[in-house]
């Protein structure tokens, strides 16, 4: 598959998956991040920009960056008179111009690529925007939960739209979760397309971050900070660049 995800996301994804009370996501990244007044902090894939600007309203200064150009054009509506900036641009290139004293990879925005190599550079770009002693966090999903609770079809919305209908698999050869999304926007206009991504297992996802050059790497299960395990929501790897 081609990098599917240079043209999948639209406005009815951000409504229906994006958009959300962040209140207990920026609690963690407060408390994780030890972030401090005034600190600035990276959002890696940071759609439309919703956690860096609540990281802004909170007295934090923060810097986005999104390969969607409609959300960040959206981001930067949304921020106006913020300390908040975001930029266009690839992860798996980019690093903000300035030093930062945090960052996170949030909401599943990892493990697209088909290439291990190609998944850990993002994570590499992630350690290099940091100051030593920065800490950096990846949501992900939490892979053992995926497999057990694995659900063919899902579906979110309501049947006027915006609605979005998922078609499940996972190939279990490959690791990873494929997904075709059928969505009808508000106007009633559908479309189709796909996505797929590794289900990285925790253990894989803290060496990923060791390979990436962090330290003192913790799992949690969810943004409360339970332990991973096989029934969380999520795998949250959190760790410190030395
Ligand atoms: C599931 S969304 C999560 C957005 C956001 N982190 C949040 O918490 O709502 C994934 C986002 O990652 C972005 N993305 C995926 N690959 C990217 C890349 N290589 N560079 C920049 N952004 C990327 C997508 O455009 C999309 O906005």
């Amino acid at each position: 598959m081609n990098d599917w995800w240079a043209d999948f996301y639209n406005d009815t994804i951000a409504e229906l998956f994006l958009v959300r009370d962040e209140a207990a996501e920026l609690d963690f990244l407060v408390e994780r991040l030890e972030l401090r007044p005034d600190f600035l902090v990276y959002d890696q894939c940071c759609g439309i920009g919703n956690l860096a600007i609540g990281l802004a309203r909170r007295g934090f200064r923060a810097v986005g960056a999104d390969l969607c150009a409609p959300y960040i054009e959206r981001a930067r509506r949304d921020a106006a008179g913020l300390p908040c900036e975001f930029s266009c641009a690839d992860a798996f290139t980019y690093r903000p111009p300035e030093s930062c004293d945090g960052a996170y990879n949030w909401y599943s925005s990892f493990g697209y690529a088909d290439q291990d190599a190609r998944n850990l550079e993002m994570l590499r770009r992630a350690f290099e925007s940091l100051k030593p002693g920065g800490r950096f966090a990846l949501d992900f999903l939490n892979a053992p939960a995926v497999y057990r609770d694995f659900k063919p079809r899902m579906e979110r919305g309501s049947p006027g739209g915006p609605r979005v209908v998922r078609e499940c698999n996972i190939d279990v050869l490959r690791g990873r979760l494929e997904q075709r999304w059928t969505t009808t926007n508000a106007a009633g206009r559908c479309s189709e397309r796909t996505s797929s991504v590794k289900l990285y297992p925790p253990h894989q996802l803290a060496e990923l971050l060791r390979d990436a050059g962090f330290r003192d790497i913790e799992l949690l299960g969810s943004v409360t900070g339970t332990a991973v395990n096989v029934e969380s929501p999520r795998c949250i790897a959190v760790g410190r660049k030395p």
